[in-house]
């Protein structure tokens, strides 16, 4: 028997209002709005908010949500004693699938109703920076900076871990990284939040199951392969043979290719002006080499299997992030930071869709391949007649 739907590639499993992609166009939509539209326009703040609630806030909608957003930025202090047990070269993705995990057992919480869900939401949102931003602190061995509440959520952030407010320009930049990477439909790691929300699972333990997902090099931890590739390769120069001989051992080129987009990914476009905006600003190589890392493995591509492949969302953000000097590893958790509002909406809609047809317990069917010994199946043997 063949089995059907690998990876569950063009599968539809259930209906959702909250993104869409059109894999032709390029196109990102979150609830109804162009992602081009919303990064020119918006604030990270107020997409969450449109991600969350269906609808673009009002001003008093808006600053209702920022208040309690702000409010729940503190973390338990006796979570960031725990974080100093940890050894310091830990993956910041395994300390923060854990703490997120923990904060259900810091708080007495109600799960259940849809009102708990959208607070525990706000929670996460709120505390996801900051649980990365202390362990940040933590493994330098640098105090620990409180959250300022005058600052937005993308400049608090960068504070937080930093000591040091950002200038207008970087906390733009970074805000805008944050719209881009929000949500983006049924990706690895939504799907997994969806998955566990589908059984009824809590807010923090589906999020934390995402946050798993996520960390794998092909989703969320592309972002850190590429600026370890591009650390390797150093100079422009190297470009053509370092990505020629790693294609020809078959091995994948980290921020290319995608399993929906058939043309360039509309978060690379943005992203991709932006690190060459701030390597203006920095005079660093890395928008030059990544760029070349871009047209080699197109033609490389082209030449070798006769196919297009596009950057994708992690080719660009790497050298971005590193330009605004954050540590390589927290390529991903920052790929968290923002990517926590998509789960946080799924999650809900997962479990509290009120329109026809309502999300079921996802089951998939699995084609059986394994040892068969005939239609009465195989004989146990005892430990000791075992050869
Ligand atoms: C994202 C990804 C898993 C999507 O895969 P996909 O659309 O299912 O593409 P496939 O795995 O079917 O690959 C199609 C072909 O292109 C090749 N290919 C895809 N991405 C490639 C890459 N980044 N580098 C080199 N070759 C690549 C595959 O080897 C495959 O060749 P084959 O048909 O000879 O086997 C894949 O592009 C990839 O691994 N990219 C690198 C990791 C990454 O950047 N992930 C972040 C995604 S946002």
């Amino acid at each position: 028997m063949e089995t059907k739907n690998i990876g569950l590639r063009g599968v539809e499993v259930a209906d959702t209002r909250i993104s869409n992609i059109d894999g032709e166009k390029g196109r990102l939509i979150y609830r109804g709005y162009d992602i081009m539209d919303l990064v020119e326009n918006s604030t990270f703040e107020e997409t969450a908010y449109l991600l969350l609630y269906d609808n673009l806030p009002t001003k008093v909608q808006l600053d209702d949500f920022n208040a309690k957003l702000i409010e729940a930025r503190y973390i338990p202090k006796q979570m960031q004693k725990n974080m100093g047990n940890w050894r310091k070269d830990a993956d910041p993705m395994d300390m923060l699938q854990a703490f997120v995990s923990a904060l259900a057992g810091y708080y007495d919480e109600e799960f259940s109703n849809k009102d708990a869900s959208y607070e525990k939401a706000i929670n996460l949102i709120a505390k996801v920076p900051t649980i990365i931003a202390s362990w940040q602190r933590i493994r330098d061995g640098l105090p620990l900076v409180d959250p300022d509440p005058t600052l937005s959520h993308a400049a608090n952030f960068l504070y937080m871990m930093t000591g040091e407010k950002p200038d207008a320009e970087v906390e733009k930049i970074f805000d805008r990284c944050l719209i881009l990477h929000a949500d983006h439909t049924f990706n690895a790691s939504t799907f997994t939040a969806r998955q566990v929300a589908s059984t009824r699972a809590h807010m923090y333990s589906a999020s934390s199951a995402a946050i798993g997902a996520l960390s794998g090099e092909l989703h969320g931890g592309a972002n850190t392969e590429v600026m370890k590739m591009l650390l390797d390769i150093q100079e422009i120069d190297r470009v053509e043979s370092w990505i020629k001989e790693r294609m020809e051992k078959g091995d994948r080129i980290m921020g290319m290719g995608h399993a929906v987009y058939r043309t360039y990914d509309p978060r690379a476009t943005v992203l991709k002006k932006l690190s060459s905006e701030l390597a203006e600003k920095t005079k660093e190589p890395w928008f030059a080499i990544t760029e070349k890392v871009e047209t080699t493995t197109i033609k490389l591509m082209k030449e070798m299997k006769g196919k297009d492949i596009y950057p994708n969302v992690d080719l660009y953000s790497a050298s971005l992030y590193y330009m605004l000097k954050i540590p390589v590893d927290l390529n991903t958790p920052i790929f968290a930071i923002s990517r926590v509002v998509g789960w946080a909406a799924h999650i809900i809609e997962e479990k509290f869709a009120e329109a026809a047809p309502k999300p079921a317990l996802y089951r998939p069917k699995a084609t059986y391949v394994g040892k068969y010994c005939g239609p009465e199946g195989c004989k146990y043997e005892r430990l000791d007649l075992r050869k």
